[in-house]
């Protein structure tokens, strides 16, 4: 499948050697995709990089890996006709380090990032998943109690998420995946990041993740 991820950063880069070691056909957006030469080199033939909107163009479905202050400009660069009827999959958590460490939410409370998405590109079918965990466990959650802790999904489009449930089943090996609902839903997960930072001070590690227990 092609899969055309939005970003450079490391989870683009992540997620990008992981589905392109699985077969699938890769390509990263970037403003300067001359900066991913060396990851390109690592990884392979099956990946490759462009601009924002050729990674969209190339793309079955798009990920969304970009900061989240510069995910609306990225997505706009991508191009609605690229987004248009495709699971568009939002990764991307609205931080704001304008002040410093740790960083405030630009976006909560009674909107989110991936509501603004949906609104801005109301034909893509977007699917807030992955963003409460760090990059390497998206790709790999048996690394940290077989498996056994929590994803959450949110979406408005019901088949666009049992796709991605069934893909990050596929693709990943995860089976915990709750979903919480519509896309409002995505307030949830992106709130859940002033606690995910501080979790990492208090641990000294990202390598942790939320289990759900219930009775
Ligand atoms: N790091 C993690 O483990 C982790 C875990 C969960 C969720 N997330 C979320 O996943 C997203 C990616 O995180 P990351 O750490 O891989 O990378 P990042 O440093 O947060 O973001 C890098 C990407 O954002 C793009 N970007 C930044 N400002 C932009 C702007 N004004 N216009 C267009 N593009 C812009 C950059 O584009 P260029 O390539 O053009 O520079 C680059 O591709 C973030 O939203 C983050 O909160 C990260």
């Amino acid at each position: 499948m092609n899969i055309g991820i939005l970003g450079s950063g490391v989870v683009a880069k992540t997620l990008g050697a992981k589905l392109a070691s699985l077969g699938q056909s890769v390509m990263l957006g970037s403003r300067d995709p001359g900066k991913l030469a060396e990851w390109l080199a690592e990884v392979g033939e099956a990946a490759r990089a462009g601009s924002f909107a050729e990674a969209a163009a190339h793309a079955e479905v798009v990920i969304n890996a970009t900061a989240g202050l510069g995910s609306l400009e990225a997505l706009a660069a991508a191009g609605a006709g690229s987004l248009s009827g495709k699971i568009l999959l939002d990764i991307a958590n609205p931080l704001d380090f304008s002040q410093g460490f740790p960083p405030s939410l630009s976006v909560a409370n009674t909107d989110s990032l991936g509501e603004q998405i949906q609104r801005a590109y109301p034909a893509a079918r977007v699917v807030k998943t992955l963003n409460t965990l760090t990059a390497s466990l998206m790709v790999d959650p048996r690394q940290l109690a077989g498996g056994d802790h929590h994803l959450f999904l949110s979406g408005n489009d019901a088949e666009a998420k049992a796709q991605v449930r069934a893909w990050l089943g596929e693709w990943f090996g995860w089976e915990q995946i709750i979903d919480l609902g519509d896309i409002t839903t995505a307030r949830g997960t992106e709130m859940l990041l002033p606690i995910w930072v501080r979790l990492m001070g208090a641990l000294g590690t990202p390598k942790f993740n939320f289990k759900i227990v219930q009775g």
